[in-house]
C-alpha cells in the first residue's frame, strides 16, 4: 500500500517548484568513490593527517541516515539530517512560506526560533497562547483551529519552556482537521526526557505531520549541531532541494555515529537516569523553598519556576557563578525562570545558592503537576 501524501507541491513556494537544485560534486558521485578525486577543487593534502578533513563530506551520509532512522523508528526516505533542528525549522519556513502571504502559528510561551525564522521569511506569525490550567499547561485547540488557515503550525512536546507534553491523540486529531491547509510540525527536541511516545509512528497515516528531532539534548551533542526532520518522503525530497550542499561536517557525523552505538546508548540511558534523579532532588528543594512561588517540573531536562523578582534572583545566582534563563519576556511568564538540570554538584551548588538567597518580600505559592 502506498503512503498517503499531502498537497506538498501546491504548498511549496512557486519560485522553488521550478528551481534547479545545486548538484554538488559529492552528490553527483553518489556511491562512486574512486581513488583519485579531482572533481571538487579540494586540497589533495590534509592539514592534519591524523584527522583528514580536506575532502567535502557526504551531503547526507548514508550510514548516519540509516542509524538515525532506525533509532527514530522510521525509514531513511522519511529523514533529512540537518545542522541541529534549528536548521530544520528554517528550511521548512523557506520552503513553504510566501513572504507577505502565508501565516505560521506558534503557541507561546514556546521556543523563540519558530517566530524568528517565520519573520525572517516574511510570514505573519499567529500566536495562540497556551492556557495555564491549575496543574499544567494545555493547548486551546478550538482557538488554534479558529485561527487557521496557516501554512505551518508549530507545536513542541515537551514544550520549551513550560515542559508540558501534548497528548498524541490531540495532536493527531488537530493535524487531521488542518490537513488541507498546512504542515503540523511537532518539535520533539526534549523527547528523550519524557515518557510521552513519539509521533513518528503516526507519520505514515497523517502526511501533513512533521517531527523535528535533535541530538543536542538527550544525546549530549549540542556542539555537533545534528538534528533531523522526519516527514513524508515527498516533503523530504523538497527540503533536499534547498538545503546547503554540505551541511554536516565530517567530525560531527562521526560523533553522531559514535553516539548511536549500543555502548553509547547504554551510557545515555545511565545519564538520563542520573538526570531524572537530580531533577527529582531539585524539584523537592524548590517545592519547599519560600522563594519559589510556582514550580512547573514538566517532562524535560529543565524546570520552570516563578519567583518574586526574577532579575534579582538571577543576579544572586550569577554572583555565585550560576547562569539561569529569565523567561519574563514571554507571555504569561512574568518573573519566571527556566532552570536546566545539571550534574549532582551543579544541582547542589544551585540549592546552596537558593538557601543563601534573601529577597525583600517572601510569598509561598503552588506546585504544578507535570
Ligand atoms: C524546543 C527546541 N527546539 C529546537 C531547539 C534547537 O535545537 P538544535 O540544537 O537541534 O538546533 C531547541 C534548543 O534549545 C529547543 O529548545
Amino acid at each position: 500500500m502506498t503512503e498517503p501524501s499531502a498537497p506538498f507541491e501546491a504548498w511549496v513556494r512557486p519560485e522553488l517548484r521550478t528551481l534547479k537544485p545545486y548538484a554538488s560534486a559529492r552528490a553527483i558521485s553518489g556511491d562512486f568513490a574512486p581513488p583519485i578525486r579531482l572533481n571538487a577543487n579540494e586540497n589533495p593534502w590534509a592539514s592534519d593527517e591524523d584527522q583528514p578533513l580536506n575532502r567535502y563530506p557526504d551531503p547526507q551520509p548514508q550510514a548516519l541516515v540509516e542509524a538515525l532512522s532506525a533509532h527514530w523508528s522510521t525509514t531513511p526516505e522519511h529523514v533529512l539530517i540537518t545542522r541541529g533542528s534549528d536548521e530544520g525549522i528554517d528550511l521548512l519556513m523557506r520552503l513553504l512560506i510566501r513572504p507577505g502571504v502565508d501565516r505560521v502559528m506558534t503557541l507561546p510561551p514556546c521556543f523563540g526560533m519558530y517566530a524568528l525564522y517565520a519573520q525572517i521569511q516574511g510570514a505573519e506569525v499567529v500566536e495562540v497562547g497556551l492556557t495555564q490550567g491549575e496543574h499544567a499547561w494545555a493547548v486551546d485547540w478550538p482557538a488554534v483551529e479558529a485561527a487557521k488557515p496557516c501554512r505551518a503550525y508549530f507545536l513542541c512536546s515537551p514544550n520549551n519552556p513550560t515542559g508540558h507534553t501534548l497528548p498524541p491523540i490531540e495532536v493527531l486529531a488537530f493535524a487531521k482537521r488542518v490537513e488541507n491547509s498546512g504542515v503540523v510540525v511537532v518539535d520533539e527536541a526534549y523527547g528523550e526526557f519524557s515518557d510521552q511516545p513519539s509521533l513518528v509512528s503516526a507519520l505514515a497515516h497523517q502526511p501533513n505531520l512533521v517531527v523535528l528531532k535533535t541530538l543536542s539534548k538527550g544525546f549530549g551533542l549540542a556542539g555537533a549541531r545534528v538534528g533531523g526532520v522526519i516527514a513524508h518522503p515527498d516533503l523530504i525530497g523538497w527540503l533536499k532541494r534547498i538545503i546547503a550542499p554540505y551541511p554536516l561536517p565530517s567530525p560531527c557525523v562521526d560523533a553522531a555515529l559514535k553516539s548511536l552505538t549500543p555502548d553509547a546508548l547504554a551510557q545515555q540511558n545511565t545519564q538520563l537516569d542520573r538526570l531524572r534523579a537530580n531533577k527529582a532532588l531539585l524539584c523537592e528543594a524548590l517545592k519547599d523553598s519560600p522563594h519559589i512561588q510556582s514550580l512547573w517540573p514538566g517532562q524535560a531536562n529543565f524546570v520552570l519556576v516563578k519567583v518574586e523578582d526574577a532579575a534579582d534572583f538571577m543576579a544572586h545566582c550569577a554572583a555565585n557563578g550560576i547562569e539561569l534563563r529569565n523567561q519574563s519576556h514571554q507571555p504569561q511568564l512574568d518573573q519566571c525562570i527556566r532552570i536546566t538540570v545539571g550534574t549532582e554538584s551543579e544541582t547542589q551548588a544551585l540549592l546552596d545558592c537558593l538557601d543563601a538567597y534573601s529577597p525583600t518580600h517572601r510569598q509561598k505559592g503552588t506546585t504544578h503537576g507535570a
